[in-house]
């Protein structure tokens, strides 16, 4: 028994040591934390639950059968985010580069079949050279179990990626089918094929920073929705970010207690929108001032940013805003906010969040860029997204909502539950502009005659009573009360049980 006690100790030291001091010390150096030490800071203090510490790997080829790392490259398990149960693994760079093998992703499908049977968000920090060269094609199948869980798991429980270190080749698949994918700055990279692979085949030369760094990620592709400084803000973050969420798509985000009253007025907000309508304004500011005590996680900040989302709380409950930002591009919806909103539309009415729009849309974007691309497609992403989720619903329309850029945006026609405007609102098929110069073409050249039917349309259309008198709002509300009114409907919408028909799934236009 002495024996075996000492061998366990033995064995779980040479675990907690990875791939040894050396390398450890040289993961410090590059700015980063280990495995083990990501995971103390991310979980809470002591809540750790280690499982498959003595796993090893099975390989035979190139002298492998005599170099065994206890754990075998990814510490794995679970604990708790604020008193919550997460499900974790944390690839260990030390130990092989991370790279995974066929017993490293056994471990990391172990949690998470465990985390799908018990209901509870897992979590991936990874920092992996890929798949285990040494172990060839097992590699690729522990991957592709990988793969399959993520697709099982997808909309059951949340799942999110950390990109803490390198993650290339077919890795990058695994964290692009989880919810959300963020990044620590200089230190982490995604791609299909290396900067070498890149150069060969395309004649292009870049570095891994502008192939797949974080600043890349999150400003051009969109791949990443946000990214940190340092591996210790990314994991604070997370806790953060954690806590927005319910642990599975049968269970409510939990409530925090606020001490910021449901019915606060915010004067500020009826002076918010500039009288001439082409001036912008920081549609960012009215969430702020809506949202308990100003607190709002905004995701994918920097990129498509004619459109914000994030999740806030309304009275304690946690709900995924989306709005236009009239200071990017007016507000226009294009290919890539189309897409950024949908995806997360489609999260919050998977795990049973509402939702908050806020329009000022003048349209979709017009130009061949946009049409060759396919904004058609990918418009109507954003306008499926909003059709088919079930989740309580408010819009407010703030200003613009003309043409088909209306509808999509959470119109009472996507069966939006309630549908405020703002008296300044301006529900139309178009701007009267715009539509002077269709319906009166005849008169293009005499400015008195364009003018007077501008004004006329300006007068009848320009504002929230056409849609007022066919009911598809529900109330003109005074800024100021937005935050009340906002809070009294979801309120009204806690009990909400709407469900889609029947069927395998549907087939959103991907
Ligand atoms: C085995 C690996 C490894 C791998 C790194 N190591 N990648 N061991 N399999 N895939 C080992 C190294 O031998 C080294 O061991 C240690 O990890 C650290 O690696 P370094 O190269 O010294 O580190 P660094 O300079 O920081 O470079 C990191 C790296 C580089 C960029 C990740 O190691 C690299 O390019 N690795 C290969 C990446 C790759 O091509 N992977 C396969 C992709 S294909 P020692 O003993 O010296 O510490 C793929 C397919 C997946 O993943 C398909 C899924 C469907």
């Amino acid at each position: 028994m002495h024996d075996i006690i000492e061998m366990l100790e033995e064995k779980r030291a040479k675990a907690r040591l990875g791939g040894g001091q050396r390398r450890i010390d040289s993961q410090h150096k590059k700015g980063k934390l280990t495995a083990r030490e990501r995971i103390d800071l991310f979980l809470d203090e002591g809540s750790f639950e280690e499982w498959d510490m003595f796993v090893e790997h099975r390989c035979t080829d190139f002298g492998m059968e005599n170099d065994h790392t206890p754990g075998d490259g990814v510490v794995t398990g679970y604990g708790t985010v604020n008193g919550r149960l997460v499900f974790v693994f944390s690839q260990d760079f030390t130990v092989y580069g991370g790279s995974l093998s066929e017993t490293h992703a056994e471990k990391i499908c172990k949690i998470m079949d465990q985390a799908m049977k018990v209901g509870a968000p897992c979590i991936g920090l990874n920092d992996s050279g890929g798949a285990r060269i040494q172990e060839g094609i097992a590699s690729l199948g522990g991957y592709a179990d990988v793969f399959q869980r993520n697709v099982e798991a997808s909309g059951v429980i949340p799942q999110i990626s950390m990109i803490m270190g390198p993650c290339a080749g077919g890795a990058v698949y695994s964290p692009a089918m989880t919810d959300f994918i963020f990044m620590v700055k200089d230190t982490s990279f995604m791609f299909v094929t290396g900067p070498d692979v890149v150069k060969t085949v395309t004649h292009e030369e870049v570095t891994q920073e502008e192939l797949g760094g974080a600043i890349t990620h999150t400003t051009k592709s969109g791949v990443s929705h946000l990214a940190f400084e340092n591996d210790v803000e990314a994991l604070l973050k997370l806790r953060d970010f954690v806590d927005f969420l319910p642990s599975n798509n049968k269970e409510q985000a939990p409530v925090r207690p606020t001490t910021d009253p449901a019915d606060r007025d915010d004067a500020s907000l009826d002076t918010l929108v500039p009288d001439n309508a082409n001036k912008p304004y920081d549609m960012l500011e009215l969430i702020h001032k809506v949202v308990d005590e100003g607190d709002f996680f905004e995701i994918m900040p920097e990129f498509a940013k004619n459109i914000l989302i994030g999740f806030g709380r309304m009275n304690g409950q946690t709900v995924g805003f989306v709005a236009n930002q009239p200071m990017v591009l007016a507000g226009c919806l294009d290919i890539d906010s189309s897409i950024k909103a949908a995806r997360f539309v489609r999260f919050c009415d998977a795990f049973n969040i509402p939702i908050v729009t806020f329009v000022d849309v003048p349209g979709f974007m017009p130009g061949t860029d946009q049409e060759y691309n396919g904004i058609i497609t990918h418009g109507a992403k954003l306008l499926y997204a909003f059709a088919e989720a079930t989740v309580p619903k408010v819009t407010v329309i703030t200003r613009k909502a003309y043409g088909g850029a209306y509808d999509v945006m959470s119109s009472k026609h996507l069966r939006g539950d309630v549908n405020f405007a703002w008296p300044s609102a301006e529900i139309a098929v178009m701007g009267a502009k715009g539509a002077v110069e269709i319906i009166f073409r005849s008169d293009i050249g005499d400015d008195e005659k364009i003018q007077k039917r501008t004004d006329e349309y300006a007068t009848n259309f320009t504002n929230p009573f056409k849609a007022g008198a066919r009911g598809f709002i529900d109330d003109v509300i005074m800024p100021h009360g937005t935050r009340r009114r906002i809070c009294q409907s979801l309120a009204m919408l806690k009990n909400k049980d709407l469900k889609n028909p029947e069927r395998k799934h549907g087939n959103i236009p991907l």
